[in-house]
């Protein structure tokens, strides 16, 4: 993405932060082999799905943009504000919005997926209930990736560890901000000795983080560890 780009897209309301969008941009990227489209579940104004489109794929954005983010939290409705995004960002065609929930989307989906961003309504039901309807149409090698699954009140938390971190599905996982993400196969040997380690690294980061002990908290030697040791998982993302 470039500067103009990114300055416009750092204005657009959301929670995605740029390290977590270019997290995004760089999937699609190196996810460009594979067959299969983009899917986003939760649109909101459109700053995930600009993100997503800067791999140059059709981006599926569901999202009813009736402005439901939460049981305590509601805003105007998104679809004007969201389309008027995309056109600024120049990405308009190449995003199909869904404007249904993610539930009356999967009724009639039947499109390989290569990257699955799960960002709709974030109580455990719901965050489950989309990573059950879509994930099984995610490709080997695809990647599936949960925002706010760093957030203790969040169900998306919940949805990370027990569908992401603790499955045997993904032969790579990580995090970047707060998305937890996995890679889906079986992977090399390596790769699963690989996924062992960062299984009960991220483990280890959600329980600290629940004691609002976070990696800004650790000591210097640590951090630099743990930064090396996340740069190489992304680099061979
Ligand atoms: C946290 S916001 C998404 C933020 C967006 N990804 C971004 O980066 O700005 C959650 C979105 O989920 C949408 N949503 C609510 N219920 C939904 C459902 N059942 N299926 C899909 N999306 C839903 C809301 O309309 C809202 O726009």
């Amino acid at each position: 993405m470039n500067k103009k780009l990114l300055v416009f897209v750092s204005k657009i309301p959301g929670w995605l932060s740029t390290a977590e969008g270019s997290f995004l941009e760089q999937s699609t990227k190196k996810t460009a082999r594979l067959e299969g489209t983009v899917v986003e579940i939760g649109s909101f104004c459109g700053k995930s799905t600009i993100w997503l489109a800067q791999g140059k794929n059709k981006v599926y954005a569901i999202d009813p943009h009736k402005g439901n983010v939460g049981e305590d939290e509601k805003y105007p409705p998104t679809y004007k504000t969201f389309i008027k995004n995309l056109q600024t960002a120049n990405v308009r065609t190449s995003v199909v919005p869904l404007v249904k929930t993610s539930e009356e989307a999967a009724t009639k989906w039947n499109k390989k997926i290569k990257v699955l961003f799960i960002d709709g309504l974030h109580d455990e039901k719901n965050a489950g209930r989309d990573f059950e309807l879509w994930s099984k149409h995610v490709v080997n090698g695809g990647v599936i990736a949960i925002h706010d699954s760093f957030k203790k009140w969040c169900g998306s938390e919940k949805t990370a560890i027990k569908m992401i971190i603790n499955s045997p599905h993904f032969y790579k996982i990580g995090a970047v901000g707060s998305i937890v993400y996995g890679i889906k196969g079986r992977g090399t040997m390596l790769q699963r000795l690989q996924k062992s380690f960062y299984r009960i690294v991220l483990l280890i980061a959600i329980y600290l983080n629940r004691l609002k002990i976070t990696f800004f908290h650790f000591p210097k030697i640590i951090k630099t560890q743990l930064t090396v040791s996340v740069l190489i998982n992304l680099i061979t993302l």
